[in-house]
């Protein structure tokens, strides 16, 4: 029997330097995917796969974020006049969403290690997911609801993982899949037997890339306590996750599904367009809009 995952770490607390100048005062996090900020996709993401606490790691000036799942009784009052009962429903939805957050600051960006490692008094004892707003994913089922499933067989942490350009493995936490090979026949759970920060492409194990969804357990605080500076002079999360792969299960999960770098401002138009054909109501406008640029 594998312990349940309540908890969900969302870290938030980067400059979002990328996306300069909007981030001067808008946290990235803010950044709206068709009509919901990349927040709001990865809290409901979370809220789908089964998870009841969110914990979301934040810096000063990232106010906006915690905000966005306040109450505004004064708008839902408006839109129940107006009979606009949908929106309202919404709006009520997500504050009772934001009823179940908690604030964390990580006073310092020293790395995802360290936003992680800021949140173990709140996570405790017990397996925790780690979502990175930054990386959307559009399937059919939620990606940390693929997660949990393979995390309920096999237990210990579980990772998402897609293969990615060979040029491009330092721009990821990369998988070593050991002796065994990886493709569509040796099915979606991938023994890991070890894990590299940014590699160069020739040093990297393989191409098979973490991406920004975690299922972990809470033994991984013992290695971030160390407080090992890696990659960047910052405190990795993937250097505290290759301490655990001799000591429990690891897995990565070969999700289904495409995923969009929201961190990147290719990625991001790319997943408005996706998510937003993704609707039945934007579908058809969406095409046409399309073709207009092909
Ligand atoms: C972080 C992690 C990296 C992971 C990536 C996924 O990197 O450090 O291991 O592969 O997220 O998006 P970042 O994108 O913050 O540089």
């Amino acid at each position: 029997m594998t312990k349940p995952v309540n908890k969900a770490v969302f870290p938030m607390a980067g400059l979002g330097t990328r996306f300069l100048p909007v981030t001067r005062a808008i946290p990235k996090e803010m950044l709206p995917v068709v009509d919901k900020p990349l927040v709001q996709w990865a809290v409901e993401e979370a809220a789908s796969a089964g998870i009841e606490k969110f914990i979301f790691v934040t810096a000063p000036g990232k106010e906006a974020i915690e905000a966005h799942f306040g109450p505004t009784p004064v708008l839902d009052h408006a839109l129940e006049e107006k009979g606009k009962t949908g929106l309202c429903e919404g709006s009520r939805a997500l504050t009772e969403l934001g009823a179940r957050i908690t604030c964390v600051l990580q006073p310092e960006p020293l790395g995802l290690g360290h936003a992680v490692w800021c949140t173990r008094e709140q996570v405790g004892d017990e397996p925790f997911a780690v979502l990175l707003p930054d990386d959307m994913i559009l399937g059919k089922t939620p990606c940390l609801q693929q997660m949990m499933a393979a995390y309920g067989e096999v237990g210990g942490n579980v990772v998402a993982v897609e293969n990615v350009p060979c040029k491009h493995t330092d721009r990821y936490g990369i998988v070593d899949p050991g002796n065994g090979t990886v493709s569509e026949e040796t099915g979606a759970l991938v023994p890991v037997k070890g894990l590299v920060e940014k590699p160069e492409p020739a040093k990297a194990p393989s191409t098979l890339s973490v991406i920004g969804r975690y299922i972990l357990q809470p033994q991984v605080f013992e290695h971030l306590d160390r407080k090992t500076r890696g990659v960047d002079e910052e405190i990795q999360l993937t250097d505290a996750l290759a301490k655990m792969v001799d000591t429990l299960p690891f897995h990565g999960l070969r999700f289904s599904g495409e995923r969009f770098d929201c961190g990147d401002k290719i990625g991001y138009l790319k997943a408005n367009m996706a998510f937003a054909h993704d609707r039945d109501a934007l579908r058809g406008a969406v095409s046409a809009l399309c073709r207009t640029f092909a």
